[in-house]
């Protein structure tokens, strides 16, 4: 059923992107190289060979980024900070001042125009020297990624009232680390994601407390992290092992981060079950997954203000008993994952359109951590079309999903405070390159100029950010009301008995 209605005076609506995605000028005044630089110079490492070195350009068009989101209408943008265009060596010894005036144009920028920054301080993009001495593989980079975070808070910090330490830190544990897709392609999928993640939240709460302690007080923002979801859909509902292990698909995807951080500091029970009792069974000396202190887990605990997250797609999900070998963190969730075929595809494959999913994926962050405020942080679908200015399915996507979420917000009491979009134009889609396209603009990567050409789906969000949500459109309403008193009411026998009133005349 669809459903109408509108959002709160004060929901954010806005649209996201990232540093490389979008950005280029991946050399220009003093950038340093990033794992993504390095990794899309070697030919056949992306599909077409594709880098970011010129993406959008949107290093050198401030201006005409601006103007999109004026035109849309956004209340927020949400963008990242190039971590090596600050700070070229990944530490705050080398400061580019002409990175930093970049950013401060962007935000100065958005501003005067009255949108609020949503500022990501880790989008994938780690400076290359600092993979030289591990990545997030050594603990170094907890006190590298604060001194980064520390010096965006000071610089940026007067202006910016929206933090997300870290995007997607299940993705980077496990296609950095695991089946190694992307930088820095390590390709050991039974331990190094665990690792990873363990390091990853600590950096993530180290950032946060800096926040707490040092500038919460004078700027009064607000900080978090986002994780990759998919709403998880027990392949048998009347199977009690399947929902079981649609339950533990989602903590090992999301509760992995979230668990410890809106919870009790710690990873979830099953994660510790699985893990322990399948580590002993290969007969590891202790289990793959690392063990925090009690300290550590008080200092993670309680390090979002809100619960952000990015979603695009559903998993059905069925109960496997996975082999021992190899170790695996995939095999550890003792799941199968499949979707229905009836459900439409798009570029990605893991992509298909599934709006329902979204409002149960809602509700269940909604139980799970007790109702807190949620920020969908990014939701968008890419298409394989070149030129898709007619871009009908996208927003089929845009008012299926948006409308599953109004009804999370006004039948299920969802807190639900913003929605942003994936993404205010087409960019590079890392190992994907320019083919799926997830842009409410198109951008023309032939042209050098990089043009930007608003698609449908730009004009029928703005809309949807216009009404606050989507109303039902006045000529549907029901009317009330009454006709005039002289109004003649009668009823007509015509069409009971046609042929004797034929005969008549
Ligand atoms: C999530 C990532 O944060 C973003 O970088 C990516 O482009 C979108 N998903 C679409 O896959």
């Amino acid at each position: 059923m669809y459903f109408y209605g509108t959002f709160p005076e004060d929901f954010t609506w806005g649209v996201s992107s990232s540093a490389y995605q979008i950005e280029g000028g991946w050399d220009a005044d003093g950038k340093g190289p990033s794992i993504w630089d390095n990794f899309t110079h070697v030919p056949g490492n992306v599909n077409n060979n594709g880098t970011g070195d010129i993406a959008c350009d949107s290093y050198n068009r401030v201006e005409e980024d601006i103007y999109m989101l004026r035109a849309l209408g956004a209340k927020n943008y949400r963008f990242s900070l190039s971590w090596p265009r600050i700070f070229p060596t990944g530490r705050n010894n080398s400061i580019n001042s002409h990175g930093v005036a970049y950013y401060n144009r962007l935000i100065d920028g958005l501003i005067a125009n009255n949108i609020t920054p949503i500022v990501t301080l880790y989008h994938w993009d780690l400076p290359q020297a600092l993979q030289d001495i591990g990545g997030w593989e050594s603990n170094e980079l907890i006190d590298l990624f604060n001194s980064f975070a520390d010096f965006c808070f000071q610089t940026f910090g007067d202006r910016v009232k929206f933090w997300i330490t870290i995007n997607e830190p299940n993705i980077i544990a496990w296609m950095g680390y695991g089946n190694g897709l992307f930088p820095p392609n390590v390709k050991e999928p039974g331990s190094a994601p665990y690792r990873v993640a363990h390091i990853l939240l600590k950096a993530h709460a180290r950032v946060y407390h800096t926040y707490d302690d040092k500038y919460r007080t004078s700027q009064g923002g607000v900080i978090a992290l986002c994780p990759f979801i998919s709403w998880a859909e027990p392949k048998t509902l009347s199977d009690p092992r399947d929902i079981e292990a649609a339950d533990s698909y989602l903590q090992f995807l999301v509760g992995w981060f979230t668990h410890p951080i809106f919870k009790n500091g710690d990873y979830p029970e099953v994660m510790k079950w699985k893990v322990g009792n399948r580590s002993e069974l290969q007969n590891l000396p202790s289990s793959r997954l690392p063990v925090f202190t009690a300290e550590e887990r008080e200092y993670i605990r309680g390090t979002a203000d809100v619960f952000c997250f990015n979603t695009y797609s559903t998993k059905i999900v069925k109960y496997s008993t996975t082999p021992l070998t190899p170790f695996s963190y995939e095999y550890d969730q003792e799941v199968s994952l499949t979707f229905d075929s009836s459900w439409p595809s798009s570029a990605l494959p893991a992509h298909r359109p599934v709006a329902w999913g979204l409002r149960r994926l809602l509700n269940w962050i909604k139980e799970e951590y007790r109702n807190p405020p949620i920020y969908i942080s990014e939701n968008g679908v890419g298409e394989k079309a070149k030129s898709d200015v007619d871009d009908n399915a996208r927003i089929f996507y845009y008012k299926t999903y948006i409308d599953e979420a109004l009804k999370a917000y006004k039948v299920d009491g969802v807190n639900l405070k913003g929605y942003n979009a994936w993404s205010l134009m087409d960019n590079f889609e890392w190992v994907d390159g320019y083919d799926p396209r997830f842009g409410l603009h198109q951008i023309d990567f032939d042209n050098p100029n990089r043009p930007r050409t608003p698609k449908r789906s730009a004009v029928y969000y703005a809309e949807i950010i216009r009404n606050n949500g989507i109303p039902l459109p006045k000529e549907d309403e029901f009317l009330y009301g009454e006709f005039p008193e002289n109004f003649l009411w009668s009823a007509h026998l015509g069409q009971i008995f046609p042929h004797s009133l034929k005969n008549r005349q």
